[in-house]
């Protein structure tokens, strides 16, 4: 472990300020500062309300994580931030910041896309895990089956043709009235309900990997007005647990059917859907069933966070893959 090299990691795409220092794959720190309670009031994230509250906790936030870890600035191997995909202005503060501290210091600087953080987020879980892998991103801006044949080679096999997973179920709890974020509400409230209590739809069944979820969304959206007119609507637990289940049901079979499709050996899951109860729970039978083995990363580090961007940043240094300093951020950066 001696050698292996020492990054702190800064994830602002979004609205969570995330600060990660890992050595090599070891977790030394994570913090976050998250702006859950400064967007909720709004019902979802305002771009320039983000960036400034990232602005007003990097710095503090960057001292705390090397202080957590143990690790004295000058003894960073290299410094790595998010680049994108995101919002400019929120990605902007992270990596500029980054930039300019590892141009201080005289350290290599790492540009990381934020989807691959996701990718690398297993391993911070369990060291073990390991290309080729099938890989389920499940997030507010993404659903992608993503087949990881090597660390850095990956093949996209399937992605959501509208909504996102998280961005479904952030709308569908928001308009039951069950706060922002959406998922962490409905996986709440879905402990207590029966998921067959309503049947609503499971889309693209002949298409092996993608995924649809903005009928679902409308599917609820109509139910649920029919039945609260009719004075038929069942507990709010009921359609929160049969919704879930729904998204569950589309996103375990197309992981797995990729799985079945390549032969591969491995799970992985990354992205903060990935912090649902009933999508571990399904993806670990599923991988039982097969006897594979998944590897998902703890919740906290499922969400966004600057772990999962030091430990890409990590395994790019080692190979001497660095990021030059008149890089930008690319709000549409993909895989
Ligand atoms: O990866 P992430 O933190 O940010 C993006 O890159 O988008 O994912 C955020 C998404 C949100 O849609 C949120 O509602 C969802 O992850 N999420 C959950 C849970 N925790 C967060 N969805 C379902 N169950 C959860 N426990
Ligand atoms: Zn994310």
């Amino acid at each position: 472990m001696s050698n292996s090299p020492v990054v702190l990691g800064i994830e602002t795409s979004c609205d969570e300020t995330g600060l990660g220092v890992v050595a090599g794959t070891e977790l030394r720190a994570n913090v976050l500062a998250s702006q859950v309670d400064i967007h909720a009031r709004f019902g979802g994230v305002v771009p320039e309300v983000a960036a400034r509250a990232h602005v007003e906790s990097i710095r503090h936030l960057t001292h705390r994580a090397l202080s957590e870890a143990g690790v004295h600035q000058a003894d960073l191997d290299g410094v790595a931030a998010t680049q994108g995909p995101g919002l400019v202005g929120a990605l902007v503060v992270g990596f500029t910041f980054a930039k300019s501290l590892a141009w201080a210091l005289g350290k290599p600087f790492i540009g990381i896309n934020h989807m691959e953080g996701h990718l690398f987020a297993p391993l911070l879980g369990d060291p073990a895990f390991a290309p080729p892998a099938i890989v389920l991103l499940a997030s507010g801006g993404h659903s992608q089956v993503v087949h990881m044949k090597e660390w850095g080679d990956y093949e996209i096999l399937g992605s959501t043709i509208d909504d996102a997973a998280g961005e479904a179920l952030d709308k569908t709890a928001r308009f039951l009235g069950l706060g922002y974020p959406g998922g962490p509400a409905i996986d709440r409230e879905a402990e207590n309900g029966d998921p067959a209590a309503i049947s609503f739809p499971r889309a693209l069944p002949d298409r092996p990997y993608d995924f649809s979820f903005s009928g679902l969304k409308t599917s609820l959206i109509t139910y649920v007005r029919q039945q609260r007119d009719a004075g038929t609507l069942p507990p709010i637990p009921d359609v929160a647990a049969s919704l879930q289940e729904a998204i569950v049901d589309v996103l375990v079979a197309k992981t797995f059917n990729a799985v079945d499709a390549t032969g591969v050996k491995v799970v992985g899951g990354g992205g903060g859907v990935m912090a649902n109860s009933r999508l571990r729970t399904r993806l670990q039978e599923e991988a039982d069933k097969r006897g594979v083995t998944l590897y998902i990363p703890p919740r906290d580090l499922c969400t966004d966070n600057g772990a999962m961007i030091a430990v890409v940043g990590a395994h790019k240094l080692e190979r001497g893959e660095v990021t030059d300093l008149g890089a930008d951020v690319d709000a549409g950066l993909s895989l």
